[in-house]
């Protein structure tokens, strides 16, 4: 029986070992972590993270052919293949601080499985990682190797779901990407790679290259996806300017075939654990390689995904006469987007720290999101990408402005305003009527996903600000609020 162990029982490592060992019942699957809290949940019926489908996948083969622990030691010496999938965060701290990505963690998994090893292993990078950085595990390893005579292969196989979708992304992928080192021992490691997936992925949907190809590709694919919402999201700020509707643009664009129709949904901002850190990732790799105006290409994404957020916060101060001072505002919608409970550099956390910086009082809710975390959010020192900088908390005084509550209806009763944050489909069946007659007047709404019908929400007495569309008359005569 061949075994894979994975190191990182997070958002990556979690689902795609449970669907490999659902898919392949003749493979053992160990997927160990240093956090045994993690490790307990996932071992529990209250699993660590929220997912669509997760819940079943993982009863069907825990116990039997899948397993989580925090015996890393013993699982990884048992393995003939280990996925590395922990955390590749952005360095806050030195040399490139602000941009590299942090891989400290990575280093320990390698040197880990450097100490444990007594057999031959492929080593998976299935986390998120610089360039050339199979190079650097590989001086890791093979000094072992010479120690011990220990064959080590390193293959890139990157991973490309998305939250929220991430069993339908598993079990249906656009492509599986595979790098190896363009040797005999390469060539096999990536073929035994490739018939794990080959279980139910078709095989023209496994794609072979250099393993500097797969690295880069992975970063490549996210600069583009956040690219195409930064470039429709300042498409958004010209369409509120001129009268032209954000999502009719996104529409008639889509369906230029070159363009194509997904990922063009004007939002306040893209959130995620990924796509800032892999741009500066990207951008800190450009710079380091003497590309500074390819750099400063792709970090003009960030800069609008930045500029996005500001201006929401800026329109809703301004609708409200310049100042929110006291006013209760309902936050609907915490989450990076919907179907997840994963609040990483959500763009609500921007939003809520800017109202609260204008003194507002904010009630938030969230149908996956803990107090605990919003607490954790706000409180967290937030690190500013381009000077680079560590930026305060948000203060205790303003924090005690905040409040967390289960019910929507609670969140925007007494409210002047509602802003919508994430795109929850429960937030479209609310009844808007019953939350229009509970609040201040006038009352607004501040959509910053366009999931609400403006045009109902005006009838009933709103006034409806949708991100990119035609302004609400009230709204159109308001002076922009700057800094
Ligand atoms: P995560 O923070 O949810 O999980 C990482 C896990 O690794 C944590 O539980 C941590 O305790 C564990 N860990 C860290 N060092 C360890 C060590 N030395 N030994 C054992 N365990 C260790 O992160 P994630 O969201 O799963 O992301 C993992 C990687 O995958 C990142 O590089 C990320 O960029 C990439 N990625 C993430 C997504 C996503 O949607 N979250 C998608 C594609 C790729
Ligand atoms: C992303 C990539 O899609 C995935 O391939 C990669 O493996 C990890 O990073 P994820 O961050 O989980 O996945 O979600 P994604 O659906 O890409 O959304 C990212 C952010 O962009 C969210 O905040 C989302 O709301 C926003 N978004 C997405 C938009 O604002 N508009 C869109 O049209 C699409």
């Amino acid at each position: 029986m061949v075994k894979i162990c994975c190191i990182g029982a997070g958002y990556v490592g979690g689902p795609t070992m449970a669907v490999i060992a659902l898919k392949c019942p003749s493979i053992e699957v160990a997927v160990v972590d240093i956090a045994t809290a993690r490790i307990s949940a996932w071992n529990s019926d209250q699993l660590p993270i929220y997912e669509p489908g997760l819940d079943d996948v993982v009863k069907q083969c825990r116990g039997k052919n899948l397993f989580f622990s925090t015996e890393i030691e013993k699982h990884v010496t048992e393995a003939d293949i280990v996925f590395v999938s922990v955390n590749t965060p952005t360095k806050t701290q030195g040399l490139g601080a602000g941009k590299a990505a942090d891989l400290t963690y990575w280093e320990s998994a390698a040197r880990l499985i450097a100490d444990v090893s007594k057999s031959a292993k492929i080593v998976v990078e299935k986390s998120t990682v610089p360039v050339k950085t199979a190079e650097a595990i590989e001086k890791i390893l093979t000094h072992n190797s010479i120690n011990k005579g220990i064959e080590f292969q390193i293959l890139s196989n990157p991973e490309f779901l998305a939250e929220g979708t991430a069993i339908k992304d598993l079990f249906n992928p656009d492509r599986v990407l595979i790098g190896g080192r363009e040797t005999p021992g390469g060539f096999k490691a990536i073929q035994t790679l490739k018939e794990v997936y080959a279980h139910w992925v078709p095989e023209d949907r496994i794609i072979c290259t250099n393993l500097w190809s797969a690295e880069l590709s992975k970063l490549a694919a996210n600069a583009f996806l956040a690219q195409r919402i930064s470039s429709v999201n300042a498409m958004s700020a010209l369409c509120e300017a001129t009268g032209a509707n954000v999502s009719e643009v996104s529409y008639a664009i889509g369906k230029d075939t070159r363009i194509g129709p997904k990922f063009l949904n004007a939002s306040v901002g893209f959130g995620g654990s990924c796509f800032q850190k892999d741009i500066l990732n990207l951008v800190y790799i450009c710079e380091c390689n003497g590309l500074p105006e390819v750099a400063n290409y792709w970090k003009q994404v960030i800069k609008i995904n930045d500029y996005q957020k500001e201006r929401f916060v800026n329109r809703i101060v301004a609708s409200m006469f310049n100042t929110i001072s006291g006013k209760k505002i309902a936050i609907l919608g915490f989450a990076f987007k919907k179907d997840t409970g994963d609040t990483r550099e959500t763009p609500a956390i921007d939003v809520c720290r800017g109202l609260l910086a204008d003194k507002a009082r904010l009630c938030i809710y969230d149908p996956q999101v803990s107090e605990t975390q919003i607490d954790k959010d706000l409180n967290m020192m937030k690190y500013s990408w381009e000077h680079p900088v560590l930026l305060k908390p948000v203060s205790p005084t303003a924090l005690k402005q905040v409040s967390v509550v289960w019910d929507p209806y609670d969140a925007t009763k007494d409210a002047h305003g509602i802003c919508f944050l994430t795109e929850w489909d429960s937030f479209k069946e609310l009844d808007f009527q019953r939350i229009y007659d509970h609040m201040e007047k006038p009352a607004y709404v501040f959509d910053g996903r366009n999931i609400v019908d403006p045009e109902k929400l005006r009838q009933i007495g709103f006034i409806v600000y949708s991100l990119g569309k035609p302004l609400d008359p009230w709204l159109k005569d308001m002076p922009a609020a700057v800094a």
